[in-house]
Formats: structure tokens, sequence, C-alpha cells
């Protein structure tokens, strides 16, 4: 397998890592979170500039952390596409750039196949056929892994994404950004039985719900309204660490029904979980006693490896240009492109 450098710049980190044979040989992240914690969320114009202070830094990190040079470098890779365009211009740019000097072959990446790589960097010896539950701030994806550039999604959210309401819901409980993490502490204190707070179904014209689509717009303004009418009964302070463990629960609920009846429909036996969300205790316990249940296995990388980062960009990078893949310098960045459409990232 080559050994690839690549830089991951679609949203709030910087990241640059080296892969060889799925295994990582550097992996460096400038988070930005702390820049954007004032503004309660990424602000893209911000995300740019600060891609543009730290993508320099970060690829020499990544060169010097794995004691190499640039002759042992076989391909350069950037993510392309999806994701904030200005901030996936930068590493676009970079990446182009260093494989220009260099004389590299470049691979613009989808990050969602970088999100599925992540699987691959835990578990080297992992073989598709698989299923990725890829749960973040952005995405909320089932998807049938066939092979390398080989997607089908099965199912998805029709409105916020996982990691999006967890980040809604703690901003509406004067919680912090992002919230996730602090959702996530606060509901293991918490008595998750305390609201019942809906799933968020997907109805069906013809009766019963979508099998594997969820959506969490509804379970937010739940959220939204029950604290409303807690306040207006003069509750005080709010009891916030049970809100946090109800709003919890149906989202784990909802995220492991589906995934479940997708691996059950599907005859698939391993399920890898990718995503900031993955870091989710909650997640992490039901979907794995849940897939036990059946006799399927669950991957949950490291976290290192389901948050933003280069490594796994790398990894899905050196996949498709061990097979001869390479793009056009004429790769473009875009805001959204379907993962069925990997394919048309490479000209040959
Ligand atoms: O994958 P990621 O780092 O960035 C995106 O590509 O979006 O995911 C970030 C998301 C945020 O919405 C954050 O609140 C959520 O992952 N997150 C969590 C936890 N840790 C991070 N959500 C629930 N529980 C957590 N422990
Ligand atoms: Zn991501």
């Amino acid at each position: 397998m080559p050994t690839v450098l690549a830089l991951e710049t679609s949203c709030d980190e910087t990241a640059a890592a080296i892969v060889r044979d799925r295994t990582v040989l550097s992996n460096v992240v400038a988070s930005q979170i702390a820049i954007h914690r004032p503004f309660g969320g990424v602000v893209p114009e911000v995300a740019s500039r600060a891609h543009v202070e730290n993508v320099g830094e970060v690829t020499a990190a990544a060169l010097a952390q794995a004691g190499l040079d640039w002759g042992a470098i076989d391909g350069v890779a950037a993510t392309c596409a999806p994701g904030l365009v200005g901030a996936l211009m930068v590493g676009l740019t970079a990446g182009k750039t260093l494989a220009m000097v260099h004389q590299k072959p470049f691979l613009g990446v989808h990050h969602l196949e970088g999100h599925i790589y992540a699987a691959y960097l835990s578990e080297p010896t992992l073989q598709p056929p698989f299923l990725c539950l890829l749960v973040s701030g952005g995405h909320t994806s089932l998807i049938h892994v066939k092979g390398c550039g080989d997607y089908t999604v099965l199912g998805k959210t029709r409105d916020d994404a996982a990691g999006e309401a967890f980040d809604k819901v703690a901003r509406l409980l004067g919680l912090g950004y992002p919230g996730g993490p602090i959702i996530d502490k606060l509901a293991a204190k918490g008595d998750a039985t305390a609201f019942p707070l809906p799933e968020g179904n997907i109805s069906l014209p013809e009766g019963g719900f979508h099998r594997y689509d969820s959506s969490f717009s509804g379970l937010k303004t739940a959220v939204l309204r029950l604290v409303q009418s807690l306040q207006d009964q003069g509750v005080d302070p709010l009891p916030v660490a049970d809100l946090a463990a109800s709003f919890q629960a149906a989202v784990v609920r909802s995220l492991t029904k589906r995934t479940l009846n997708c691996a059950v429909d599907y005859g698939l036996t391993t399920i890898a979980v990718g995503g900031g969300v993955a870091a989710n205790s909650g997640l992490r316990q039901q979907l794995t006693a849940a897939a036990a249940d059946h006799g399927f296995t669950v991957l949950f990388p490291p976290l290192k490896y389901c948050t933003d980062n280069a490594a796994m960009i790398a990894c899905a990078a050196a996949d498709h240009l061990a097979r001869g893949h390479e793009s056009a310098w004429s790769v473009g960045t875009q805001s959204r492109m379907p993962l069925t459409e990997v394919m048309g990232l490479y000209s040959r």
C-alpha cells in the first residue's frame, strides 16, 4: 500500500496525517473549538482564516512526527467535499500545491468516505461488506459499504444531524458548545425516563414508519416546549440532568433501532460507527448490547479517528491510489456531494 500524506479542513479542525498500510504514522489536529466557542458554533469565515494560519504548521508536524521526508511520500490527498467551501478550499489548494511541488499524484477525498475508513484504521483486517453508522455534527447516515468507492446510503436524517441536535438542545438548556460531550456527562446523573420524548419517526404514505431514516428537529422542538412549560410552571432551577438524560435516550433509541433494522434487513453482521457522536456513552452501551443480542459485531474506533482527522482521509486515499485512482488538477470543492459520486473524483 502506498504512503499518503493527507490534509483535512472541511469544518473546524485543521488536520494533517500520514498513513501506510492502514497504519497511522502521524496524526496532527489543530482544533478551532476554542476560537468558535464564543459564537456558540462554527463561523465559516473564521474557520477558513484559521485553516490558512495552521495548515503549513500541521503539515510540517505530520512529516516530523512520522520521521519522514517528501521522498517517502507516494501521494498527497485533501478533503474536497462535502463541507464549508472556504474551509475545504484551504486544504485542497495546499494539498494540490504540495503535490505539484513534490511531483506526487493528488487525490481529492470525499469526507464521508474518510469517516468510513476510520473503521479500517482501528481494524486493519476488516473486510467489506459492513454497515457504517456515521453520526456527526453534519451527518447522520447509514451506509452499506460494499468496497472501495462502492457505497449505498440506506438511511439518513430528514433534517438535523444527530450531533447538531445535541448542540442545539445544549444551547437551549444553556449548557455551552459543543453540546454533545456536556449532555453526555450530565445524562449520566439524570433519569432517562423522567420525560417521555419522541424518537422522530418518519411516517410513510402507505402507513407505518420509515425503517432507516431519522428526524431530530421534532425532538429538539419537543425539548424546547418542555422547557417552556416547566418555566411557565415556575420550575427553577430546571432539571437539566433529567432533561439531558431523556433527550439522549430518545436519540440513542432512534439510532440503535434504525441501525439494527438495516443490519438485519441487509444481513450485515458488522457495524462500524464513526463521527463525533460515536463518543456518546449511551449510544456505545445500547448499540453494543442490541447488536450482541443479534450476534452482530460493533466497532467503535478510538475517538481520535471518529472526530474529524486527516488519518481517515489518508487511509481512504491510499486505498484509491493503490487501485490507480488519481484526481485531475481541476478537481474542485463542493459543499454537498452524494457519497455515490465518489468515483467521479478520480480520472482513472
Ligand atoms: O465528527 P465531528 O467531530 O465533526 C463533524 O464532522 O461534525 O462531530 C462533532 C459532533 C458535535 O455535534 C458534538 O456535539 C458531537 O459530535 N459529540 C457528541 C459527543 N462528543 C461529540 N455527541 C454526543 N455525545 C458525545 N459524547
Ligand atoms: Zn466529519
